[in-house]
């Protein structure tokens, strides 16, 4: 005697798969874009904002007039202390923009 056993949708969807590694390890590399951060290349992942692209580089954003290295601190586009040049515009809040394929980032 046979057993027949049908998997509901929901059911098969939730075992795994035996290319899940290999699945996950595509995902990862698609969804990671490059960056450079005073001429280095910053790897991140998409949808990453430029600020932790900063930290990631380990400069600062931005130094103040008395020499000290600045760091993000609000993360939400009022203490402009992470300011950076991005593609050549100065001044830009970093927590407030994504990182871009290609994009340049200039701190200091
Ligand atoms: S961290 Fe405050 S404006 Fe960006």
């Amino acid at each position: 005697m046979y057993a027949i056993f049908r998997l509901e949708p929901w059911v098969s969807g939730a075992l795994p798969s035996l290319h899940a590694e290999a699945d996950e390890e595509k995902l990862l590399s698609e969804s990671r874009i490059s960056i450079t951060v005073n001429d280095r290349p910053v790897q991140v992942a998409n949808g990453t904002n430029v600020a932790v692209a900063v930290l990631m580089s380990g400069d600062s954003c931005r130094v103040s007039v008395e020499g000290e290295a600045r760091a993000p601190l609000c993360g939400m586009g009022i203490c402009m202390e992470c300011r950076v040049t991005i593609d050549g515009v100065s001044q830009q809040r970093s927590c407030q923009l994504l990182c871009a394929p290609g994009m340049h980032v200039v701190t200091g």
